[in-house]
């Protein structure tokens, strides 16, 4: 269907032409003369204004044509708006491509969130949601940039794996074998099953991406993972997507470092390339978002080891609920006081505690502590999880057995500490969550257009 897109007119380009457009009514005002419908086309945040004068239209067919949310193709002239660098059209015919009734749920008022929430389908046709998904593609892009100029390989980790990277629990299990009374062990049950064993969505890329990070050197992964994590907060989603890059030669800090340029590339890379959707979410949402976004491009990030953390929340004067102790680990109050209130900023808390962390983690010398780090960030928490990978294989091994894992489903990525095994780390970062602390949205459903929650799938 030959048209130019919106984007276009508003950029000035076919002033004093005849164009034709296409686009969903967004507003309209009807008055004795003229009629206004103020069309949106999906490849700009804002509007184009279409002016009918009514001499030119039947009333009968300009009615259905200002109904919010139906779909029209419009012909007319390019020609200055009212304001200084606006742009209309002065139609001179138009069609109705689909219609919309009186039902249609987006009307001029402002909806809640929770309201948008039920109808997962259209919501994207608000200014809210039209920008946070414009900024999810976007940063979707950056991201990729970034590794991509790096020499980093984007590689596909399974969707389907049969371990459990993080070793919580958290697992959705794949099966076509329904209930059988008649089963009478879980290792019968599951040699029935399609895989002949159990099965499950995957939680993290991280195993798989650490094979092939120890043949191409430099990779990322980036795409859904799965948790059964029975959270009903605001920040917890069934299915979310990470980027997981992984290294190898590199240590804790240099994973740091990785982290650090990530985080301020795409920062960068939305403040230049999504000002107007920033601008939006500034004025609705987050006072001050753009000048935090550009405080996280251009200095630096603090850096804090876990003990010394304790000792800051213990000092703090704070009544959290849940207790502060060395060898706990911190919950969102926790972290939130430490980004939000104490350093104001983006902040690494390194050295965690060998017993709350995963199993793959290196051992520090200590023998207590992993080299592991999670970036907090102000408003969100945290962000990324991230450490050096234990590369000794009597270590790794030890961590499997005692954790009472089963071997057999490490048995490859023991190998690689068996076979030229060298120093690794890398990191996961959660999209949504960086969505949300670059869009000032509160909830992670707000990020996603069809959110998967504990109790809710639409
Ligand atoms: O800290 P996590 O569990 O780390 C891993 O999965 C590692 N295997 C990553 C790696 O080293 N390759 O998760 C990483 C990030 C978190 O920091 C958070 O941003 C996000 O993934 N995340 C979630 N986001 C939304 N909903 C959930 N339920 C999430 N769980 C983790
Ligand atoms: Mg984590």
């Amino acid at each position: 269907m030959q048209h130019v897109d919106l984007k276009e007119i508003r950029a000035g380009l076919h002033v004093g032409k005849k164009v034709t457009v296409c686009g969903w009514v967004r507003t309209s005002r009807d008055s004795k003369n003229v009629a206004f419908a103020e069309l949106n086309d999906g490849t700009e945040l804002s509007h184009t204004q279409v002016v009918f004068d009514k001499a030119k239209f039947n009333d009968n067919d300009l009615a259905p044509m200002l109904a919010l949310g139906a779909a029209l193709r419009v012909v007319g002239d390019v020609v200055n708006g009212q304001r200084e660098g606006t742009y209309e059209i002065q139609a001179e015919s138009a069609e109705l491509l689909g219609g919309s009734d009186g039902t249609y749920p987006l009307q001029k008022k402002r909806h809640t969130m929770e309201f948008l929430r039920t109808i997962p389908h259209l919501r994207v046709r608000t200014n809210t949601f039209n920008a946070v998904f414009r900024v999810r593609s976007e940063l979707s892009y950056a991201i990729h940039e970034f590794f991509h100029k790096n020499g980093y390989y984007y590689v596909h980790s399974p969707i389907i794996t049969g371990s459990d990277c993080e070793g919580a629990g958290e697992v959705f299990k794949v099966t076509t074998v329904g209930f059988d009374p008649t089963v009478k062990s879980e290792e019968e049950y599951y040699k029935k099953d399609f895989f002949g064993r159990s099965a499950g969505l995957t939680v993290s890329g991280q195993l798989e991406g650490e094979v092939m990070a120890t043949a191409l050197g430099k990779i990322y992964t980036f795409g859904p993972t799965f948790r059964a994590e029975n959270s009903n907060t605001p920040r917890h989603a069934a299915e979310f997507w990470q980027v997981e890059p992984e290294v190898a030669f590199a240590d804790i800090d240099d994973i740091i470092g990785i982290a650090t340029d990530m985080i301020k590339y795409i920062t960068s890379y939305i403040l230049e390339h999504c000002a107007t959707e920033l601008k939006f979410f500034e004025e609705r949402f987050e006072a001050g978002l753009i000048a935090k976004l550009q405080n996280v491009a251009d200095s630096d990030f603090a850096r804090i080891d876990y003990k010394d953390a304790i000792e800051v929340l213990k000092k703090s004067g704070k009544q959290f609920v849940y207790p502060v102790e060395w060898g706990l680990d911190l919950q969102t109050e926790h972290e939130r006081y430490l980004t939000d209130e104490y350093f104001k900023k983006p902040v690494f808390v390194v050295n965690y505690p060998r017993k709350i962390k995963s199993f793959y983690m290196k051992q520090n010398a200590d023998g207590v502590t992993v080299a592991a780090t999670d970036l907090l960030v102000p408003g969100v928490g945290e962000i990324i999880g991230c450490s050096e990978r234990e590369a000794d294989y009597d270590k790794l091994l030890n961590e499997i057995k005692s954790r009472g894992m089963k071997l057999a489903d490490y048995a490859n990525y023991l190998d690689l500490r068996k076979f030229g095994s060298v120093p690794h780390s890398g990191f996961g970062l959660g999209l949504e969550r960086m969505l949300m602390y670059v869009t000032g949205m509160s909830n992670i459903r707000d990020v996603i257009e069809f959110s998967r929650t504990k109790d809710d799938l639409k």
